[in-house]
């Protein structure tokens, strides 16, 4: 049969005995301290059927549960990495973390869940590239996922495919670029038109701010130069030009009414526009990814050619050395409100088919397995946030803005048990030698991490286990994402109300009328 088939293409599983099934399916986390985002407190957890069924002290469970020990860990739900891009065909190539790799490496570094982007070429019907995503990713998958849907062209077809999208598909929120001009921009209209129907139909506007147009002329500007480096890539989209139209989506957003979501904000100067939008009272959300809160730009210029290839990802990461602890300032202090990654790998072989035209590198940068372990180093090993802090920011506000609040992104009975026992005490040194993604390079290679993740539950599998990802293809589920997120929309429709144009009453003019005349 079919169903047979599919199996059989899976990773072969071995048979476990029914006693063990039982012990599998009912879990005791015992000892640990809980953090949610607004509090944590000691206390034991048992888990059946993939639920928190229970939380307290001196818990009474049904027998053949497995104990966990976590005394002297935390407790925290599993991180939500909101953008990546598993697979994702791009520039003549296609990522080389797999929906099942990505999610196992996903999966290893304490994250639960991803929420990739359906991303196909203009004129694709957006129905038939979500099909495409879905087959892909429901095949592969070991960790819960949720998608994006991608709008990289506008027609009354696009209209009417968004609304099944939302309606029918699990999909509440639409990127739209302002890069890659003659792929996936859009021009500003175009925008304003797709912001409107998201506002419409409750669905999160996000957008990847960069200005297509300038970078198209300033990339040639570097090759005439003779400058066909991985440097090139940063200077001709230098900070700037991610600051003017972030600006302007901003802009288009908040003149459409629509709630926006700024994925991968790279710069200090595109984190302040972020930040004076919201103090303004715009409805707006910024995404630092564990490559900007991690490393820095300087690496462009490194002499190596694959090593500054490697880290060459648009937005680029920026030259300023302090970036890194800039954004992670505003984030620690709810200026930028959630994490993900834009994890899109790609391998030395592929990053070098732009080795004599740096336009020609393919964008993307790892970070699905590192940016639990890179957000706790850089923002609470610091001391910049708490470790209730590090659990909004992770996981909690993700889950919040794309509506699957408390189901995840929290500990709390009745939650799904994506549960992550952290041990704040323990290190551990990235390497691409030992990492558990496809690709053979990690831009966060040597950096020595204080905070792990020791055991990782995904729907109450332990699937990080005494150092062992014991993980079979297929096994995470899609998660539908609901429109109208309150988080995202309640403020929103109360100014559809109080923010309606009203025209004045007056008696009409009646005196004399100019007749028009040539000009000439
Ligand atoms: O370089 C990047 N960011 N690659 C993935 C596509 C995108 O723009 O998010
Ligand atoms: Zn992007
Ligand atoms: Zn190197
Ligand atoms: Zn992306």
């Amino acid at each position: 049969s079919d169903k047979k088939a599919k199996e059989m293409n899976r990773t072969p599983v071995k048979k476990v005995p029914i006693h063990l099934q039982s012990a599998q399916s009912r879990l005791f986390i015992k000892g640990g301290r809980i953090v949610n985002d607004d509090q944590s407190f000691d206390a034991d957890i048992y888990i059946e059927d993939g639920i928190i069924k229970q939380i307290g002290n001196n818990l009474v469970i049904p027998g053949g549960a497995r104990t966990i020990e976590a005394k002297g860990k935390l407790v925290i739900p599993g991180g939500i990495d909101t953008h990546t891009h598993m697979q994702l065909p791009f520039m003549g190539t296609h990522a080389v973390d797999d929906f099942y790799s990505g999610t196992k490496a996903a999966l290893a570094g304490g994250t639960t869940m991803i929420i990739d982007f359906v991303l196909d070429q203009k004129n694709v019907s957006l129905l038939e590239a979500y099909d495409k995503w879905r087959n892909w990713a429901d095949s592969k998958v070991c960790c819960d996922y949720a998608l994006h849907s991608c709008v990289t062209w506008w027609s009354p077809e696009v209209a009417k495919e968004m609304d099944i999208l939302c309606k029918e598909k699990g999909i509440n929120s639409f990127k739209m670029f302002l890069a890659y001009k003659d792929v996936f921009m859009l021009e500003d209209n175009e925008l304003y038109e797709v912001f409107k129907r998201c506002r419409e139909l409750g669905a999160l506007g996000m957008v990847h701010a960069e200005n297509g147009h300038l970078i198209a002329e300033k990339s040639s500007e570097m090759i005439q130069h003779g400058i066909t480096g991985p440097e090139a890539h940063e200077m001709c989209r230098p900070e700037e030009v991610e600051a003017e139209a972030t600006n302007r989506a901003i802009t288009l957003a908040n003149q459409a009414n629509c709630p926006l979501y700024i994925v991968h904000v790279m710069s200090k100067s595109a984190a302040k526009v972020v930040t004076k939008a919201r103090r303004q009272g715009k409805v707006v959300f910024g995404e630092p990814i564990a490559a900007s809160l991690g490393t820095d730009g300087t690496h462009y210029w490194n002499k190596c050619w694959r090593h500054a290839a490697g880290h060459v990802m648009g937005p680029p990461l920026r030259p300023d050395p302090t970036t890194p602890g800039y954004l992670m300032d505003l984030l620690a202090n709810n200026d930028l409100q959630v994490t993900g990654t834009d994890n899109c790998t790609f391998n030395a072989d592929q990053k070098a088919l732009g080795k004599d035209d740096f336009r020609k590198i393919p964008n993307g940068v790892n970070g699905v397995e590192d940016r639990m372990s890179v957000i706790w180093e850089k923002g609470v090993h610091t001391g910049k946030m708490d470790p209730c802090r590090f659990v909004a920011v992770t996981s909690t506000n993700a889950a919040k803005i794309f509506n699957i609040y408390p189901q995840k992104g929290r500990i709390a009975v009745g939650s799904d048990a994506d549960i992550v026992i952290w041990n704040p005490n323990a290190s551990r040194t990235i390497s691409a030698k030992t990492h558990h993604q496809a690709v053979d390079f990690n831009i966060f290679e040597g950096m020595t991490c204080h905070g792990v993740a020791e055991y990782v539950m995904t729907n109450g599998h332990v699937v990080l286990d005494e150092g062992q990802v014991r993980v079979t293809q297929g096994m995470g589920r899609f998660i539908p994402l609901p429109c109208n997120s309150e988080t995202v929309f309640s403020r929103i429709r109360e100014r559809e109300r109080t923010n309606k144009p009203c025209k004045v009453d007056r008696e009409p003019y009646d005196g004399p009328v100019a007749k028009i005349t040539a000009t000439q």
